[in-house]
């Protein structure tokens, strides 16, 4: 099933509730969280993602960019996130931490930046909900999509599927009309798209678009 979560990293941070009412036909919205210390910006935190929680019926999708995930990543479950995903370089015992997630009700993901090898990490599938493949270095919306990321997200497709394909592939980073074909076909199936749905006039309408383009 291929889902569409736009990310409000590009939206008008001022009028949050008005961004989230102009994307009712994505499957969820994309939250992330940066504290500075693992990626060099910083954005919100749990009591503004508390807020959006509020704000709108779609499902929460909170990646967090963050130190520490162990700490601090089960409180974004216990506010009510239908998913939480940490990175693999800032857990120290992902599996512990996505069984805790799961404990919460939501459910569990791990990101992988571009620099880190899958391979060694692919023991953890088993713990998890979704698997997120950066497609550009974290930290900044509007980067360029990293070709030679698809290698990865095929190796992650294949993993996945030998496990009988439960688990969702999730992209992120410089997912537009132009590149989120080459990211499906590779087989994604969850796709993260900032500036391409909030730099559109009809946010809404590049959402439909980018969904048809990945499932044409
Ligand atoms: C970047 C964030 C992304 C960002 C994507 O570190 O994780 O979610 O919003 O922005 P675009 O789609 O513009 O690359
Ligand atoms: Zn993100």
């Amino acid at each position: 099933m291929t889902a569409i979560h736009p990310s409000i990293l590009s939206a008008d941070f001022a009028n949050l509730k008005e961004e989230l009412g102009r994307i009712s036909s994505a499957d969820a919205v994309h939250v992330d969280v940066m504290d500075n210390h693992f990626v060099p910006n910083l954005t919100i935190g749990l009591p503004v993602v508390r807020a959006i929680r509020q704000a709108t019926d779609l499902p929460l999708d909170i990646h967090l960019m963050i130190d520490d995930a162990d700490k601090w990543a089960p409180g974004y479950a216990e506010v009510g996130a239908e998913s939480v995903t940490f990175h693999v370089e800032a857990a120290a015992r992902p599996q512990q931490l996505a069984r805790t997630l799961r404990s919460h009700g939501a459910k569990a993901a791990m990101a992988i930046k571009p620099g880190t090898d899958l391979e060694p990490h692919l023991n953890m599938l088993g713990e998890l909900d979704m698997l997120l493949i950066m497609t550009v270095e974290p930290g900044f919306g509007g980067q360029a999509f990293m070709e030679d990321m698809l290698a990865k997200i095929a190796a992650a497709r294949r993993a996945v599927n030998d496990l009988g394909g439960r688990v969702a592939v999730q992209v992120d980073g410089g997912i537009n009309a132009e590149t989120i074909a080459r990211a499906a076909e590779a087989g994604a199936d969850t796709f993260v798209a900032g500036s391409a749905v909030y730099s559109a006039e009809d946010p809404d309408a590049a959402v439909t678009a980018l969904r048809q383009l990945a499932e044409s």
